[in-house]
């Protein structure tokens, strides 16, 4: 059983991978699978600067492209100032797949703390909403 300190302490490893010549922000973000799999994901810069992909995202399109979209939890971390939350493209992208998921970030002292992306990302859009209700 994976705990969201031990889910914290993958989020950081992936920080050392993290491609971020410009900013100099660290980005480590670790999923956690339904099956209990982890996987990770770090922020990959570019020198066009607008195309710099978050953490989040690389974990989860990494995921995907494993075969999992079936999340419980993700923890996401910098190695610069904690806690760092999921910016909005990052939320809307997760959301896909689970509104339900469970955002663990570290606290100054790399404790987890934890929210809901329902409280990040209220009244959000996703697959069920560009599907019509039939019957009506
Ligand atoms: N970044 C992430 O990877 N995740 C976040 O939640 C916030 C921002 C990255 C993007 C960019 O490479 C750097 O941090 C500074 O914005």
């Amino acid at each position: 059983m994976m705990s969201y300190s031990q889910l914290l302490k993958e989020a950081f490893k992936a920080t050392r991978n993290s491609y971020a010549p410009y900013s100099r922000f660290r980005v480590g973000a670790a999923l956690l699978t339904d099956e209990g799999e982890v996987v990770t994901g770090c922020n990959v810069e570019n020198a066009s600067y607008g195309l710099s992909n978050c953490a989040e995202r690389t974990a989860v399109f990494r995921a995907v492209s494993m075969g999992r979209r079936r999340f419980k939890a993700i923890a996401v971390v910098s190695s610069k100032v904690n806690p760092v939350y999921p910016c909005g493209a990052c939320r809307q992208v997760l959301r896909e797949f689970n509104p339900g998921l469970t955002v663990v970030v570290a606290d100054g002292r790399g404790r987890p703390l934890t929210t809901t992306l329902e409280r990040m990302l209220p009244n959000s859009f996703g697959p069920e909403s560009l599907r019509r209700k039939r019957g009506r």
